[in-house]
């Protein structure tokens, strides 16, 4: 589907294999720290708590969402299940751990809202019971992420764990 949002064109994709280059870009976004720190060194790939987020993209179970803003790839947001225990919004054996990050020059244009909710949606489709994510209290996607239907669970060193459940089902 596509939508004109102030007056820009968005429109999504899925987040298939083809794009693991770019994965570990948004990825390397995503590790959002607060201000006045800056991305962290490109290195922080290659630890492999940080790996598991996006290596191998494409497993069964994956899903992401690519925004593509007046034909350009602008970022992703994409879930993953982990083995119990791996991650740190680990929840059980088939809660994905969600992970969403734009291009410095897409940010705060409203494409994220546009993002998160179609991602979700795919996942509830998909049969997915619910979602978690973690997020530095500082970062003020928490607004998005509330708004997206997300609650506070608990604090995991230092970041909330945020959870969303599926909306019920009709009768
Ligand atoms: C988080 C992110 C995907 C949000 O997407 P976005 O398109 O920038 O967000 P939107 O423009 O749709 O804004 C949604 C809401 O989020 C909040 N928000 C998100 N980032 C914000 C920022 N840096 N400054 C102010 N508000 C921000 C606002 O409250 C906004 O609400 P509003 O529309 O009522 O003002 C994007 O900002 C991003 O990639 N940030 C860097 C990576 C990151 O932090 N990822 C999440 C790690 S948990």
């Amino acid at each position: 589907m596509t939508q004109t949002h102030s007056d820009r064109t968005i429109s999504f994709r899925p987040l298939v294999e083809s794009d693991q280059k770019i994965i570990w870009d948004w990825l390397h976004i995503a590790l959002w720290d607060p201000p006045p720190a800056g991305l962290r060194p490109r290195e922080v790939l290659d630890h492999p708590g940080v790996r598991i987020y996006a290596e191998h993209w494409g497993r069964p179970g994956d899903l992401g969402v690519v925004a593509i803003v007046d034909g350009k790839d602008a970022g992703a947001c994409w879930l993953r299940v982990l083995p119990p225990g791996v991650g740190l919004a680990s929840i059980d054996e088939k809660t994905p751990q969600l992970g969403i990050a734009l291009q410095p020059e897409y940010q705060h244009q409203g494409i994220g809202s546009r993002l998160m909710p179609e991602t979700l949606s795919r996942a509830w489709r998909a049969g997915v019971e619910q979602v978690a994510l973690t997020v530095h209290p500082q970062n003020p996607a928490l607004t998005l992420y509330e708004r997206c239907g997300f609650r506070k669970v608990e604090m995991r060193n230092g970041y909330h764990l945020m959870v969303v459940r599926a909306p019920a089902k009709e009768p």
